[in-house]
């Protein structure tokens, strides 16, 4: 019997899944990672024993994801398409390295995922387990069974003895952790339809937020958030935090038409309360502490960083390389941003850093102006002699 681990959700997937392998011959191991989707789970590891895997490991990874993670994402400012935090694409090289490092464990023969050939996920988890185990098999059977529908699989769960909640129809397919939430298909699949109040958790809605503004102070040191209003906090504890805060508020909802790798284009609903207070905030101490050609130059690596998280490139050495630059770019990046939020918007109201290049006396229109005005004439004549006609 070949042996193989299954990154399994509980869902019916890759409920399904695990019956399926085992009627081909296959010994399923399932491994479940915990990053914040809140399910119980000795309930999904007692499923997927009823359902028919050998063995379960259920792995605690959200401070890894946060930390490892996240924050480096954050670091380098990495929006997909401006908009996407990237909280899913970012959890899956995560639960891969580790579903991996247990089939090296087990001496698995190969490795499962439960997800469809028209999505990202399927690329994250399979570069992973490429790069890090090319010799091994790897076994996508969603994309290739033979369901044609969610009832069939139904229909095949119940005659298998897997548990299904068959009752639930299921309008929409979600995606949860710590750093933030993906809801797509149902009704949302129509770009004009306005997402239904129900499929929101981590944000409340921004007309039912308090009628009162709430202040809240992020503090970075080198480039990572290491405090609240004024309290030390580790980053998972922060992120939880700040998901409340900026929750309560309504800040942190998305709603985009995005490109998928394979070149599909899809609807997305996001929450991301605490990715996105993060990211303003963040840049906002950039903002005082850096010049102007940093800064700039940082906006195309954003970019291309954003890119190679979403399309599966997190263990490549391009990002890795990045990796170094944004470490050396956030060496001052230390201080602190002070954000308003209210009914859904979050303002940055103040920024303060024990390096900033701010000048006040440079700056000021008032009394003791530095900045010396008679130079102005001269730099002006110099910026403009190659636009001039020169005989
Ligand atoms: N489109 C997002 C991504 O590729 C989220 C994927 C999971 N979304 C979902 N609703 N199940 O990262």
């Amino acid at each position: 019997m070949k042996k193989v681990v299954l990154a399994y959700s509980g869902g019916l997937d890759t409920s399904c899944i695990i019956p399926w392998l085992k009627d081909r011959g296959y010994d399923i191991i399932a491994v479940i990672g915990d990053v914040g989707q809140g399910d119980d789970f000795q309930k999904v590891k007692a499923k997927a024993i009823k359902s028919g895997a050998s063995k379960v490991y259920c792995l605690n990874l959200q401070q890894e994801l946060i930390e490892n993670y996240a924050f480096p994402a954050l670091k380098a400012g990495a929006l997909y398409e401006g908009k996407y935090n990237l909280a899913c694409a970012l959890s899956r090289p995560l639960i891969a390295y580790h579903q991996v490092m247990i089939a090296r464990k087990e001496k698995a023969d190969g490795m499962v995922h439960g997800c469809t050939g028209k999505g990202n996920d399927q690329v994250r988890f399979e570069v992973t387990y490429r790069l890090m185990e090319p010799k091994m098999e790897v076994l996508a059977p969603v994309r290739v069974w033979e369901f044609k529908s969610r009832d069939e699989e139904i229909d095949y769960a119940k005659s298998k003895g897997v548990p299904v909640d068959a009752s639930k129809k299921k309008p929409y397919s979600i995606d949860t952790n710590v750093y933030g939430r993906a809801m797509e298909s149902g009704v949302l699949e129509d770009p004009m339809v306005e997402p239904p109040a129900d499929i929101f958790y981590m944000t409340v809605a921004p007309e039912k937020a308090p009628n009162k503004p709430e202040y809240v102070e992020i503090e970075f040191t080198k480039g990572i958030p290491t405090g609240v209003n004024g309290k030390k906090m580790k980053p998972l504890e922060l992120v939880l935090e700040l998901n409340k805060i900026a929750g309560r508020n309504g800040v942190g909802r998305v709603d985009m038409i995005e490109n998928r790798l394979v070149g599909i284009k899809s609807r997305e609903l996001y929450e991301n309360p605490a990715g996105t207070v993060l990211h303003l905030a963040i840049r906002e101490i950039e903002s005082l502490v850096l010049d102007r050609d940093s800064l700039r130059f940082k906006e195309a690596l954003s970019q291309k960083y954003a890119e190679l998280i979403y399309n599966g490139l997190w263990w490549t050495p391009l990002k890795a390389q990045m990796d170094s630059f944004f470490d050396k770019y956030h060496e001052n990046t230390t201080g602190l941003a002070r954000i308003k939020l209210y009914k859904g918007h979050a303002m940055v109201v103040g920024r303060k850093s024990p390096h900033s290049r701010y000048s006040e006396k440079m700056a000021t229109y008032g009394k003791g102006d530095t900045f010396d005005q008679s130079l102005a004439e001269g730099f002006i004549k110099l910026w403009t002699v190659p636009f001039q006609k020169h005989s």
